[in-house]
């Protein structure tokens, strides 16, 4: 079973993958993966928002009931989706809590930044474990202008190094680093005690994450740093278009497919 401690102790890359239903949660943990990420990706890959900004608390605690579910013992973290957090610190502490509590999440995730290293720390005092993310934060594409590589200056990758401590200290027992320069991921490994998982931070860091829609070739855009490691889309686009065309043909239900019971009698007469 993995634990939130226990990643630590890996003399491996952790390996971490989104999952955002029981079936998809299943079959990422049947192929071993360490940790389940319910990402607010889910927003853009699955529930056809523009992007994760629209996601709500209750959408991202049902998927992740859904991913519980679907497991046995892989660590699963819940995604906090844009303004379930940091709006009301009571509200902050019962959007969080439920993830656990009612979903049976391990942990949360919380886009970082300045404002939630209170935040991890009473979060992390009240028995719920805190994976911090930083660099790249989606929710904040309205400030960004888009989904560019963070930390790209010294003055911003000393920004970043500080608030990873300032994480750590409050307790967070990992941190994702998104979309930053593969040196600054790498120091920024370097200072922390907690591992740090990298999606789109180059090899140096303790583990990786990618968005299972990228990894399986069903999304319909994929950012830079991600990789298409299998073709999904066609299998699935085959098994469709054989169902259908077997369906128009006749060719199913075939007579293995059907029963006839005998005892019934003509109804017409
Ligand atoms: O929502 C998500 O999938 C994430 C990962 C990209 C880290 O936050
Ligand atoms: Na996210």
């Amino acid at each position: 079973m993995t634990t939130t401690r226990g990643l630590r102790e890996r003399d491996r890359p952790i390996t971490m993958l989104t999952a955002y239903d029981a079936l998809t949660a299943r079959i990422v943990e049947a192929a071993g993966i360490d940790v389940i990420l319910v990402g607010d990706s889910m927003g853009t890959e699955v529930l056809g928002y523009d992007d994760t900004l629209a996601v709500t608390r209750e959408e991202m605690q049902n998927r992740t009931a859904a991913v519980v579910r679907g497991t046995e013992d892989a660590l699963v973290v819940a995604d906090m989706p844009f303004l379930s957090v940091g709006v009301d610190d009571s509200e902050t502490i019962r959007n969080a809590g439920r993830m656990l509590k009612e979903a049976g999440a391990d942990a949360v995730k919380l886009e970082s930044g300045p404002h939630t290293v209170e935040i991890t720390d009473r979060l992390t005092q009240l028995g719920i474990p805190v994976m911090a993310h930083l660099g790249l934060t989606p929710q904040h594409v309205n400030q960004l202008g888009g989904y560019s590589r963070q930390g790209t200056t010294t003055e911003a990758a000393e920004e970043i190094l500080s608030l990873a401590r300032a994480h750590e200290e409050a307790g967070a027992f990992a941190l994702v680093l998104e979309h930053v320069p593969a040196n600054v991921a790498g120091q920024v490994t370097e200072a922390l005690n907690i591992p740090t998982i990298g999606i789109g931070g180059g090899p140096d860091c303790d583990g990786q994450v990618l968005v299972l829609t990228d990894v399986m070739g069903l999304s319909e855009d994929q950012p830079p740093f991600a990789e298409q490691f299998g073709d999904v889309e066609a299998a699935m686009t085959d098994a469709v278009d054989a169902y259908r065309s077997a369906v128009e043909n006749g060719e199913f239900p075939s007579a293995e497919h059907s029963h006839v019971e005998e005892s019934v009698d003509d109804l017409t007469e």
